[in-house]
C-alpha cells in the first residue's frame, strides 16, 4: 500500500518577532530564516519519517529547487512533481516568543496543477492506496474526484479553511483531519464532540480527527471515540505541528495500528516538532518518536 500526497510546497520566510505586527505598525524582527515548508511538503516529509511509502505530486516553480531536494533527501518519491514557470509558492511567517505563528500565503506554483497532471498521476495508483490533501493547491474537487473514482482512501486536511472546502463532496472523504478552529468553521460548533455529531449526521461514513492544542486530540470513527492528552513541552515554533501529526497519524492507519496508538504516536511526533524551529526541518524521525514514547 502506498500514499499519494497531492499538495503544496512553500518557501517559508520566517521572522521571529516580539509580537504579531498590528495594523499600521512597522515592527523589527529579531531574526529571519528561510525554511522548506508548505502543508503538502511538510506532511509528505512526516509520512516518510514515519516510515510510509509516500509520493508527492504538485508543482515546483521558480526558486523552488531546494524544496524538491528536501523531499528527495527525506525519502519522498517525487516522480509526479511538475516543473512550472510560475514563482514558487511561499509563506511569510511571524513567530512570537510563545512559539505561536501567523502565516501569509502566496500560492504561486501551487496553483498551477493541470488536468493532464491529475490524470497521469492517478494512473499510477490503485484502490486501497491513500490520497492525502490540504487546501493550498488548485483543483481540489477534481483531485478528490480522481482519487475517489480509483477507490483510494481520501484524507483531507481542510486547511486553510475557505469556501473551496464547501465545494468538496465530503461523502467521498474517509478521514477529515483538522484543528479545533477548522472543526468549528466546518461544523458551526466549538465543542469537538458536538462538531463530530453534526458532521456524522450528514456524512455517516466519514471519520474525524480534531487536534486541540494543549488539550490533546480526539478521533471519532464509527462508534469509536479516542482522546489523547498532549505531551507537555516548551514550544519554540508550532509551525507544521499539525502536518507532523497528519503524517504520523495516517502512517499508523496505513499500518492498521489501533486508533489509540495512531493518536499516541502522532501526538508525540507533533510535540517533538514544536520544540524545534522551522516546518519540515522540525519533524522527528520514527526512531526519535519511539525513544521518547519508551520514556513515557
Ligand atoms: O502548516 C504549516 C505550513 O503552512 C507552513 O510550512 C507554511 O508554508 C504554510 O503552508
Amino acid at each position: 500500500m502506498k500514499a499519494l500526497n497531492f499538495g503544496s510546497l512553500n518557501l517559508d520566510y520566517v521572522y521571529n518577532v516580539p509580537h504579531f505586527v498590528q495594523p499600521g505598525e512597522t515592527l523589527s524582527a529579531a531574526s529571519q530564516s528561510v525554511f522548506p515548508g508548505g502543508k503538502g511538503l511538510n506532511q509528505s516529509v512526516a509520512f516518510a519519517k514515519a516510515g510510509a511509502v509516500i509520493y508527492h505530486a504538485g508543482c515546483v516553480g521558480q526558486g523552488g529547487a531546494m524544496l524538491e531536494q528536501v523531499l528527495k533527501e527525506s525519502g519522498v518519491n517525487v516522480d509526479y512533481l511538475a516543473a512550472v514557470k510560475e514563482l514558487q509558492g511561499n509563506a511569510v511567517i511571524q513567530v512570537n516568543p510563545e512559539g505561536q505563528n501567523c502565516i501569509l500565503l502566496f500560492g504561486g506554483s501551487n496553483q498551477c496543477i493541470t488536468e493532464a497532471q491529475i490524470e497521469s498521476t492517478f494512473s499510477h495508483f490503485d484502490a486501497g492506496d491513500y490520497l492525502i490533501l490540504q487546501n493550498e493547491v488548485n483543483s481540489l474537487s477534481k483531485i478528490v474526484d480522481a482519487g475517489y473514482v480509483r477507490g483510494m482512501r481520501i484524507v483531507l486536511n481542510p486547511s486553510p479553511y475557505n469556501e473551496i472546502i464547501n465545494s468538496v463532496d465530503l461523502s467521498k472523504i474517509s478521514w477529515l483531519l483538522m484543528n479545533e478552529v477548522e472543526a468549528e468553521q466546518l461544523s458551526g460548533s466549538d465543542d469537538p464532540e458536538e462538531a463530530w455529531k453534526k458532521i456524522h449526521e450528514n456524512y455517516p461514513e466519514l471519520s474525524v480527527l480534531i487536534t486541540l492544542g494543549s488539550q490533546g486530540s480526539m478521533a471519532f470513527s464509527g462508534s469509536e471515540t479516542v482522546h489523547q492528552d498532549a505531551f507537555p513541552v516548551k514550544a519554540v515554533d508550532t509551525t507544521a505541528a499539525g502536518d507532523t501529526f497528519t503524517g504520523y497519524f495516517v502512517t499508523g492507519l496505513m499500518g492498521n495500528l489501533p486508533l489509540a496508538e495512531c493518536l499516541r504516536r502522532a501526538s508525540m511526533a507533533s510535540s517533538i516538532s514544536v520544540t524545534r524551529p522551522g516546518a519540515a526541518s522540525s519533524i522527528p524521525t520514527k526512531e526519535e518518536v519511539d525513544l521518547q514514547l519508551a520514556k513515557c
